[in-house]
């Protein structure tokens, strides 16, 4: 049974283009259906604008779908329920990428994790204190930190401190929106640490948006590699890492220096011409070195390639 289930989701943005009024679509999340299991962790990698921070912010019910469904513990959500969104919120919490635009500068540390726990808890003032006590211990802080304000942290702490706000309701899935690169290498390597035992501890599932693709070998058990608004391809970590089949992920990889070398056959990204997507055909068509006639006029669906491996390319379907 999977913990939480997407299925066709679709984001559209009415976004004006300024002739005549005229309103285009920027299709910024197309059909993206996924699957995660307890205790696991989905990676999603994708350029810059592929829409990984719109799927999250769908995800955890900040924006509604254009269309498509979530599950989550095998129950539809109902986008209009109220219940099923406070619901929602207690069961998956988002660590944003730079701390400090999600910490209200004005509020000390300890009161925003208190009215995180009064909005959605019936714990006494006693369990509360004990509760803020316990999380801000479980994340590497200490308990008189509870009486400082947001700036008076470095931004390791301040992630922290956003790990703590997420921790603090006992969810069942963290969603980490590029939790690292807002930090410096040795500490990105202590909040990693912090998050893969705070996993292990608690069984919580994550979704791991990331660029860096050492990290996402690393900590993941599911990758999703996300283009311009689509799933091009998704499997295990091992098969991606191993034998990358998309010639967008090949692509990726060649343009890492780390996996430049595990993959020297691959051409990189800034061999493959830059040029705007194909409005009909397979969204990579124009840089992609493999491109046919086809690939400009029709869009490869996504189609399951083996079990638990799906790829949107003509050359495997
Ligand atoms: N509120 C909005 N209104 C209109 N367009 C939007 C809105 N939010 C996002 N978009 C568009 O949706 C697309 C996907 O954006 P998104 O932020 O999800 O990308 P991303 O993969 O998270 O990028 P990054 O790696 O830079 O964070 C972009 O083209 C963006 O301009
Ligand atoms: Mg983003």
């Amino acid at each position: 049974m999977a913990l939480l289930r997407v299925e066709n989701l679709s984001k559209y943005y009415p976004v004006s283009n300024g002739i005549f009024g005229r309103t285009n679509m920027n299709k910024a999340n197309q059909n993206i259906s996924l699957k995660l299991d307890a205790g696991k962790t989905l990676a999603i990698v994708g350029e810059s604008g592929s829409g990984k921070t719109t799927l999250a912010r769908q995800i955890i019910g900040i924006e509604k779908p254009t269309k498509g469904s979530i599950w989550l513990d095998e129950h539809k959500i109902n986008f209009d329920n109220r219940r099923d969104r406070k619901k929602r919120f207690k069961k998956i919490r988002m660590i944003f990428q730079n701390p400090y635009d999600s910490l209200n500068p004005q509020v000390r540390v300890g009161h925003s994790l208190e009215q995180t726990l009064i909005i959605n808890t019936k714990l006494s003032g006693k369990q509360r204190r004990k509760k803020i006590e316990e999380t801000l211990l479980k994340v590497g802080l200490q308990q008189e930190h509870q009486y400082r304000y947001p700036h008076m942290f470095s931004g390791g702490q301040r992630q922290r401190i956003a790990i703590a706000r997420a921790i603090i309701l006992e969810p069942s899935i963290i969603i980490a929106d590029e939790p690292l690169s807002a930090l410096d290498v040795s500490i990105q390597a202590q909040i990693l640490n912090l998050l893969q035992s705070l996993q292990e501890d608690m069984g919580i599932s994550f979704i791991f948006i990331s660029h860096d693709l050492n990290v996402v070998e690393h900590i993941s058990d599911t990758v999703m590699i996300m283009y311009h608004g689509q799933v091009v391809e998704y499997g295990n970590v091992s098969q991606i890492f191993d034998e990358p089949l998309h010639p967008y992920t090949q692509a990726l990889f060649a343009s890492t220096p780390l996996y430049r070398s595990r993959f020297p056959q691959f051409l990189s990204q800034s061999v493959v011409a830059r040029s705007s997507t194909s409005l009909s055909g397979c969204v990579f068509a124009n840089r992609c070195q493999y491109c046919e006639h086809k690939c400009r006029s029709n869009r490869p669906a996504l189609v399951n390639a083996d079990q638990d491996y799906q790829i949107a390319c003509f050359r495997f379907e």
